[in-house]
C-alpha cells in the first residue's frame, strides 16, 4: 500500500484519564470515485495504534487494533482511558506497511487541579485564501488544549481570492463524497498537521462545515436534511470526537473541565437553531444550570459567533441577525446567570476584537458581567471593516485588529491571559508571528497590558 497516513494524525475530547485518537487512511486523497473516497479499496483496513509516555515509545506503552472502514471513509478513532492526569503522551498508528507520524497529546489535568492551563483558539481556514502559517506557530506552543470554533471547511465554491487552488473540486460541495474531499483537501495541509500532532484539539463547527447562515433544519426539506446528514457524518470522519452522528444529528454541546480552574462549555449554535432560538432549550438549559454549578475559577464559552452587542454604523442592518445580536433575549438569559469569571471565546468575524460583557449594553455604566475575546481567521479574509468607526459606537469593545491570527491563553487561580497572534501576510508561506496585544483579567473586566496593533 501507498502511504495512507497523507492526512496526518490528532488526538483530541481530553478527559483526566482518557484522549480520542484519529487519522484517515487516504492512499490518494482526492480521489474521484465515490465509491472509493481517499483511493482506498472497498474493504476493512486493520490499523495498529499505539500510545506511550515518549516519543521513542518505550515508557508506558499501550497498544491495540483497530478496523478502518469503508463506511467511515477508512477513518479510525481510538478511545483511550486509564491515563494520567495533566499528562503528557505521544502517539502513532501503522497500516498497510506503512507508520504514521507521531502526534503528542495530554490529558486534562486533575479535578482537584489548580494547575494553569495553556490553551489555543483557532477558526475560519479558507484554505484558498491563504497559507495557515498561524498554524505553524501555533504548534510550535505546544499548548495543553487547542479550541476550533468553526468554518474548519467552507462549503462554497472556490472564491475569486485564489491564493492556491482548491484543485479538482472547485465547486460547492453537497454530497457526502464532496465534503470528504474538501476535508481531504484542507487536512493534506502541513502546517494543519502539525498543528493537530501537537497538541489535543475540542471543536465546534460554524455554518460553513454545512452551509452558510444555516439554521437548524434548514428549510425543512429532505434535500437539506440530507445534506446535513451527509456534512455531519465527513465532519465525525474528520475530527477526533467521542460521539458519532445518529439519524443525522450529532450531539456537540459537552464540557471539557480542567481541575477547579476552567469549565470549558463548548456550544452548538446551527444545529438546534431556528428563528426563536440560537441554542435550544434543551442546551439552554444545559448552559445555564451549568453556569450555576459549575466549581471553578473560569466558566468559559467556547463557540462561533459575536457575543457582545455590536451596532455597525452606517446603513441597516446595524446589528447581524446570524450573530447573537439576532437573538437577544437568550444572550440577556444566559449573561442573567451572572456566572462568576465569566469568558467567552468566539470568532466568525474574520477580524480580532476584544470587550466587555455588560449587563446592559446600552448603559456603559452598567456592570460588568464577563468579557469576549475574538479570534481572528487562520486565513480567512475579512469583510471590509471600520474597526474604529465600531469600536467608537460601542464603548464596551475595547480592541479590533485586522490580520489573521489566533488566541494564545492562560488560565490560572489568579488571573486569565489572552495574547493576540498575527501574522502580517497568508499569500505566501513564512510570515513570522508576533503579539499584536496582550489582555488580563481577574473577572472583572480587561486590562491591556501590551499593543501593537493598528
Ligand atoms: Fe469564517
Amino acid at each position: 500500500m501507498a502511504n495512507p497516513f497523507t492526512l496526518g494524525v490528532a488526538s483530541g475530547e481530553p478527559l483526566p484519564d482518557g484522549v480520542m485518537l484519529w487519522t484517515r487512511l487516504a492512499v490518494d486523497p482526492l480521489h474521484a470515485d465515490p465509491r472509493r473516497p481517499g483511493g482506498m479499496s472497498p474493504r476493512a483496513v486493520d490499523v495498529r495504534w499505539q500510545l506511550a509516555e515518549d516519543e521513542r515509545f518505550t515508557r508506558g506503552l499501550r497498544q491495540g487494533q483497530i478496523q478502518a472502514l469503508p463506511l467511515s471513509a477508512h477513518s479510525v478513532h481510538v478511545r483511550v482511558d486509564g491515563l494520567r492526569a495533566g499528562a503528557d503522551y505521544y502517539y502513532r498508528f501503522r497500516a498497510g506497511g506503512q507508520q504514521s507520524p507521531v502526534g503528542r497529546t495530554r490529558t486534562a489535568d486533575d479535578p482537584a487541579s489548580t494547575r494553569t492551563v495553556r490553551f489555543a483558539v483557532a477558526d475560519c481556514q479558507r484554505y484558498e485564501h491563504g497559507y495557515y502559517t498561524a498554524y505553524q506557530h501555533l504548534a510550535a506552543e505546544r499548548p495543553d488544549v487547542v479550541f476550533h470554533v468553526g468554518d474548519y471547511v467552507y462549503e462554497s465554491r472556490q472564491s475569486a481570492r485564489v491564493v492556491r487552488p482548491l484543485g479538482p473540486v472547485p465547486g460547492e460541495i453537497a454530497k457526502l463524497h464532496e465534503y470528504r474531499q474538501r476535508y481531504a483537501r484542507y487536512k493534506t495541509d502541513p502546517d494543519l498537521q502539525a498543528a493537530h500532532a501537537a497538541a489535543p484539539w475540542v471543536t465546534t463547527w460554524d455554518d460553513h462545515e454545512v452551509l452558510d447562515n444555516y439554521r437548524g433544519r434548514g428549510d425543512g426539506s429532505e434535500a437539506f436534511l440530507k445534506r446535513r446528514a451527509a456534512a455531519y457524518q465527513a465532519y465525525y470522519e474528520h475530527q477526533p470526537l467521542r460521539v458519532r452522528p445518529q439519524n443525522g444529528n450529532l450531539q456537540m454541546y459537552r464540557r471539557r473541565t480542567y481541575g477547579v480552574i476552567a469549565d470549558f462549555m463548548v456550544l452548538d449554535v446551527r444545529q438546534h437553531r431556528n428563528a426563536a432560538t440560537m441554542l435550544g432549550s434543551a442546551q439552554e438549559q444545559w448552559l445555564i444550570s451549568r453556569l450555576h454549578t459549575s466549581p471553578v475559577r473560569w466558566r468559559v464559552l467556547v463557540q462561533p459567533l459575536f457575543f457582545a452587542r455590536r451596532f455597525v454604523p452606517g446603513p441597516p442592518p446595524n446589528l447581524r441577525p446570524d450573530s447573537w445580536d439576532g437573538h437577544q433575549d437568550q444572550r440577556a438569559r444566559i449573561l442573567a446567570a451572572r456566572a462568576t469569571g465569566l469568558v467567552v471565546f468566539s470568532g466568525d468575524v474574520h477580524n480580532a476584537w476584544a470587550g466587555e460583557l455588560k449587563a446592559d449594553f446600552l448603559d456603559p455604566g452598567s456592570a460588568t458581567v464577563g468579557v469576549e475575546f475574538v479570534a481572528s481567521a487562520i486565513s480567512s479574509m475579512p469583510p471590509e471593516t471600520d474597526g474604529e468607526a465600531v469600536l467608537a459606537a460601542n464603548p464596551h469593545l475595547k480592541f479590533f485588529d485586522a490580520r489573521r491570527g489566533y488566541l494564545a491563553c492562560s488560565a490560572g487561580p489568579e488571573e486569565l491571559r489572552v495574547a493576540y497572534r498575527a501574522v502580517d501576510f497568508v499569500d505566501k508561506r513564512g510570515a513570522p508571528v508576533r503579539t499584536v496585544a496582550e489582555f488580563v483579567t481577574d473577572g472583572s473586566g480587561l486590562t491591556l497590558e501590551n499593543s501593537s496593533s493598528k
